[in-house]
């Protein structure tokens, strides 16, 4: 037995398949807590004689001391020793097992939980051939297993076992299996999933790993390793037209520019014409170089470095395609997302989205519908939970170039990062580009903000006032923009309660409306100062992600975020709509302060202690620091 990172790349297992006559599987095991996965994966390694003689003793011995079957052998500690390494840091993510028999190769991916793999298969880290579904002969088909066995389709993977493991604490009941057998079959047929072998067994015991023993005459299917070892694989991503997503380029010196990456389809040979997408640009293959020298050829799955023959630009996340089948580009998508952390996904909120060797940043624009994991209904939803499948619209800040999932694993399956914490906090694959965003065109216009700005001798610039409700940010607004009026600018103030009578009236309190309320008026704030006006927006806007987008809009020096800082028993105290005290009531729901969280901002521009300062000096206090900021002087012309 032994254990490493993966040999990384779709189509590795087949790589070997092809050129080396070597057969390999690899495949993966899905299964709830105590469905018994290690204990099958041990009792796999340990019958096919892969453990070694020091594995042993040290097994028997752990068996003996922390084992859970009286001091008989306990093939999960073979296993789950694993958990241990991995809380000290030394493996990441997924561990991979090998294990052989005469007849062939294994890897199983031995995941710590379903985020994990759907993480890594999705995103084309890894390839499984064939999926091993847990389920526990007592407990049946769980909700688990109806999300493992439908991530498992989306992702890609066609072979399913259907491990009807613990039959020794049924009484090897053959009614039982059958029951169980129906309804995964009926359930499996409506996702899609047509080749699915069905195997009662006990890996406790052994019955149907790898010996059938004699418990279960009934059963006259192949044990599970036997089912192993004939299942049939494939080398789909060798006939798909070469694609190579740059992981970065590579440039030691001058005399040598390498564009490096895992090639994700197909095979790519020396003086074979390409072409850089999105650019367009083509060129030739020069040489193809690996750590073991160059290569003539190279195919799918394997880590490669081409120099090309011409002075092309190629920059990271770009894809090498060949040709005369070169890639899409889109920025607007439809797919499907596997949510993946505590915090639901929000319609309308930004994140880090990562497809290929490319980061960008992509907006759930609308959510369509989730998944009721049950039934397969599609239900209505404008967020996604833990562990919630949805499918959605996804609009990206840049065109990018990718493959149907379908088509290609490493360019259409991707993860998302909350921009915040950097948590990885979901999973994905796209399905096709929407084609709308290419028939609307940025119209140029010859009246632009500079000519708008000029016209009214000033600059459009953004104040952000966010704070708690009644913390004083419309009074304080209010102050700053008679200030500015007076002083002869051009003004216009976003007020929360005003905007939701009009723009907003469709939009509540719940955090996906918050998000939906902020980006309008980010957006509407923009247009404004492209009109030239400076622009006071006073919205609670309780999350740093939205003001941060709101930020993001805007060009730097012209958006300037001022915390309107008050603590909550004080305004709570003061409470001059009454919201509050019907807050506390439980007559108003989802209050900020209450029981909705204020994310306070961590950099603002301007900072108003209210506890110190009158709404007055807070104003004045917030005009001085904009006009020493710049933003009240036009060239040629005096500043407040
Ligand atoms: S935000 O959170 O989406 O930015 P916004 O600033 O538009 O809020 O609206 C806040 C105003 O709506 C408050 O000043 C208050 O008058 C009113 N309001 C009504 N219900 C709530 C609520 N549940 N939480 C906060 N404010 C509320």
């Amino acid at each position: 037995m032994s254990k490493s990172p993966a040999p990384t790349g779709p189509a590795f297992g087949r790589y070997l398949d092809a050129e080396k006559q070597t057969t390999l599987l690899r495949f993966i095991t899905c299964g709830s807590v105590d469905d018994g996965k290690s204990t099958l994966i041990g009792r796999l390694l340990y019958d096919s004689k892969m453990i070694l003689d020091d594995q042993m003793d040290t097994l028997a011995s752990d068996s003996k001391r922390v084992g859970t079957r009286g001091g008989a052998l306990d093939f999960a500690l073979l296993v789950d020793g694993l958990a241990a390494e991995r809380e000290q840091g030394i493996t990441i993510d997924v561990a991979y097992r090998f294990f052989n028999t005469p007849r062939r190769k294994f890897i199983v991916a031995d995941t710590p939980g379903h985020e994990q793999y759907t993480r890594n298969m999705v995103t084309g880290a890894s390839t499984a051939d064939l999926a091993v579904i847990l389920v526990d002969a007592r407990k049946g088909i769980l909700t688990q297993t109806r999300r493992h066995s439908y991530l498992v389709s989306l992702i890609g993977i066609r072979r399913i076992v259907l491990a009807i493991n613990k039959m020794d604490l049924v009484g090897y009941s053959e009614d039982r299996a059958r029951a169980i057998e129906r309804e995964y079959r009926e359930f499996a047929q409506r996702i899609g999933l047509s080749d699915v072998t069905v195997i009662p067994m006990s890996a406790i015991e052994g019955d149907n790993v790898l010996e059938a023993g004699t418990r279960m005459p009934w059963y006259r299917g192949p044990t599970l390793m036997r089912h192993l070892e004939d299942v049939e694989v494939g080398a789909e991503d060798l006939a798909r037209p070469f694609r190579l997503p740059v992981q970065w380029v590579n440039r030691p010196h001058h005399d040598f520019r390498g564009f490096a990456g895992l090639i994700a389809s197909g095979r790519i040979s020396k003086g074979q014409r390409v072409r850089i997408v999105p650019s367009g640009r083509e060129s030739t293959v020069e040489r193809i170089v690996t750590a073991d020298g160059d290569l003539e050829t190279a195919i799918a799955g394997q880590s490669v470095t081409l120099t090309l023959a011409t002075d092309v630009d190629v920059s990271r996340g770009d894809v090498i395609t060949v040709h005369d089948a070169p890639l899409e580009c889109a920025d607007q998508f439809e797919a499907t997302v596997v949510w993946m952390h505590d915090a639901a996904m929000l319609q309308g909120r930004e994140y880090l989205l990562k497809i290929g060797a490319q980061t960008v940043l992509a907006t759930v624009m609308p959510l369509k519908y989730k998944l009721n994991i049950t039934t397969l209904e599609h239900v209505p939803a404008e967020r996604l939970e833990l562990n919630d499948i949805g499918v959605c619209e996804l609009q990206f800040d840049r065109t990018t170039a990718f493959e149907p999932y379908s088509m290609n694993h490493a360019l259409g399956g991707f993860i998302l990062i909350d921009r915040l914490t950097n948590d990885t906090v979901g999973a994905g694959l796209l399905h096709f580009a929407l084609r709308r965003s290419q028939n609307i065109h940025w119209q140029a216009l010859d009246v632009d903000r500079n000519v708008r700005a000029a016209q009214k001798g000033q600059r459009g610039c953004v104040l952000w006032l966010t704070g708690l409700s009644g913390a004083g940010k419309s009074t304080i607004a209010n102050l700053v923009d008679k200030r500015l009026v007076a002083l002869g600018r051009h003004t216009y103030l976003l007020d929360g309660d005003n905007v939701r009578h009009g723009l907003n009236k469709d939009l509540g309190f719940t955090s996906q409306d918050r998000v939906e309320n902020i980006r309008r008026v980010a957006e509407v704030s923009k247009l404004m100062v492209d009109a030239g006006l400076i622009t006071l927006v006073s919205f609670i806007s309780p999350f740093r992600a939205e003001r941060r987008m709101a930020r993001e809009l805007h060009a730097a020096g012209e958006f300037f975020e001022i915390f309107v800082d008050a603590p909550i028993a004080l305004v709570e105290a003061r409470d001059p709509k009454g919201l509050y005290r019907k807050a506390r009531q439980g007559i108003l729901k989802n209050f900020t302060g209450i029981d909705s969280p204020y994310e306070a901002p961590e950099r603002a521009e301007i900072h108003i202690d209210t506890t110190q300062l009158t709404p007055e000096q807070a104003a004045e206090r917030i005009v001085e620091h904009i006009a020493r900021a710049g933003a009240l002087t036009v060239a040629g012309r005096g500043g407040a």
